[in-house]
């Protein structure tokens, strides 16, 4: 196992998923960000590093019956699947790192990803996430990426992580994508502490 990987497994095997530093009870901006964008719940979506967020409870109990998620972590997934029971039967669970792992060519409308591109402090691998999306997301498709914001945390479970603005984090995607909205958010931690997001939304080309 490489040692990325080890690391994500060994978190979520030992720290309960509400006690870690990303947990939110429900991710709210995410899901505003999904229901406001038009369109609609007939779409194929997919929670990239969706880890055992709660994001996939929610989009199945307002209806969304096309989910995927990704997660480097069979632990991390493990922890949602038994979390949401014989709801899980209805999602699509994939293991596997964003940056090399085979998706379906033009199969998603919506991309989400809360806090998994700042980990990619490789241009190499920040390229191959983009050749992602470029490949596995329709034409017009909603990109959501959510990193730390350039007055977030320098690091995120003890892992260097790239900040960005809008601005910046945009560029990565370049100008083909259409900059639909932003939003700052401050998450507060399990453990008392406030930690500064940015949320870019895009059109794919
Ligand atoms: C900070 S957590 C965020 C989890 C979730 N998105 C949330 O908001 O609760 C980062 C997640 O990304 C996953 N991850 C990290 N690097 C990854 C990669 N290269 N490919 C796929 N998943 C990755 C980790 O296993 C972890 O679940």
């Amino acid at each position: 196992m490489d040692g990325k990987k080890s690391h994500w497994e060994n978190v979520y095997e030992t720290k309960p998923a509400d006690s870690v530093s990303w947990f939110q009870p429900h991710a709210d901006q995410s899901l505003k960000i999904i229901e406001s964008s038009g369109l609609g719940k007939k779409v194929s979506l997919i929670d990239v590093g969706g880890g055992a967020s709660t994001l996939v409870d929610d989009l199945l109990d307002r209806g969304y019956d096309d989910v995927s998620v990704l997660d480097l972590s069979a632990s991390a997934l493990k922890v949602a699947q038994t979390r949401l029971g014989t709801k899980a039967d209805k999602v699509k669970w994939l293991v596997g790192d964003i940056t090399s792992i085979e998706l379906p060519a033009n199969a998603y409308d919506i991309w989400h990803d809360r806090a998994v591109f700042h980990f990619l402090t490789d241009e190499k691998d920040r390229h191959a996430y983009v050749e992602q999306v470029m490949r596995s997301v329709r034409p017009n498709g909603l990109v959501i990426v959510a990193t730390f914001a350039e007055d977030g945390p320098e690091k995120c479970s003890g892992l260097p992580v790239m900040r960005y603005n809008a601005e910046t984090l945009h560029h990565e995607f370049g100008d083909e994508f259409e900059l639909l909205g932003k939003e700052k958010e401050v998450h507060h931690t399990p453990f008392g502490t406030d930690q500064q997001f940015i949320y870019c939304y895009c059109r794919k080309p």
